[in-house]
């Protein structure tokens, strides 16, 4: 009784027992989910992003998508009947950096993929008003005159590989051939990597 005294009424104490309390809450949650083998398997079918798709991702972090996207799915019933399967970890164990996100101010795209058409994408990326007449979301019109050259793909790749991405010599040596001759605009990169977000897991009805 009188050492929980002590603690009770002297701050300092208590913030110390606090922070023990509370780390040791993380220790025993999260610590054990690192050697959960089921957790960094990536999930069948699973490949790292291709040339174009990689770039693509890069202009989604640069346009800044992810301030207003998550790409994560909830296992949540009204998150999963919207949105499709809750997202599992094994999806994104070549994700560098994570583009999870926190906040929604758009709907989430972790599972976007094969939703719409790549017209759609276009003509909604252009102007959101297009074809969602409420929208707020802003207009990427430069995407359709901007060329992907593509002259940085290869250093991209090789960085990832030595995160664990498996990349083969074989892919880093061919990264620059689709942006030969200026084929690949930011348009078409962003579009592709949007159209294979999430389509490994499907939903079973
Ligand atoms: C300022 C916030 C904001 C930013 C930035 C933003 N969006 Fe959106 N996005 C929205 C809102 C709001 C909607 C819902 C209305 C609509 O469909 O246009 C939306 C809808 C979408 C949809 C349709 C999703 C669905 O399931 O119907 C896609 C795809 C999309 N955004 C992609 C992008 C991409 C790619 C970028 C970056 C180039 C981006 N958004 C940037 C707010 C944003």
């Amino acid at each position: 009784m009188k050492n929980h005294d002590i603690v009770e009424k002297n701050v300092g104490i208590l913030i110390v027992f606090i922070c023990i309390a509370i780390s040791f809450g993380a220790l025993v949650e999260i610590v054990p989910q690192f050697f959960v083998e089921a957790n960094v398997e990536p999930v069948a079918g699973l490949k790292p992003l291709g040339p174009v798709e990689l770039e693509g991702r890069d202009i989604y972090i640069r346009e800044g998508c992810h301030v207003c996207h998550t790409q994560m799915v909830r296992p949540l019933r009204a998150e999963v009947e919207r949105y499709g399967h809750y997202s599992m970890s094994q999806e994104s164990v070549y994700d560098h950096p994570f583009l999870w996100g926190s906040k929604r101010t758009g709907p989430d795209l972790a599972r976007v993929g094969g939703r719409y058409s790549d017209e759609w994408h276009r003509a909604h990326l252009y102007n959101p008003r297009n074809v969602v007449p409420e929208s707020n979301m802003p207009s990427f019109p430069w995407l359709f005159d901007n060329v992907v050259h593509g002259d940085r793909t290869a250093i991209k790749m090789r960085a990832l590989r030595t995160v664990g991405v498996p990349y083969t010599d074989e892919d880093i040596a061919k990264a620059g051939e689709p942006f030969v001759g200026g084929r690949v605009k930011e348009i078409d990169a962003l579009v592709a990597y949007l159209q294979q977000l999430g389509v490994l897991v499907q939903q079973k009805r």
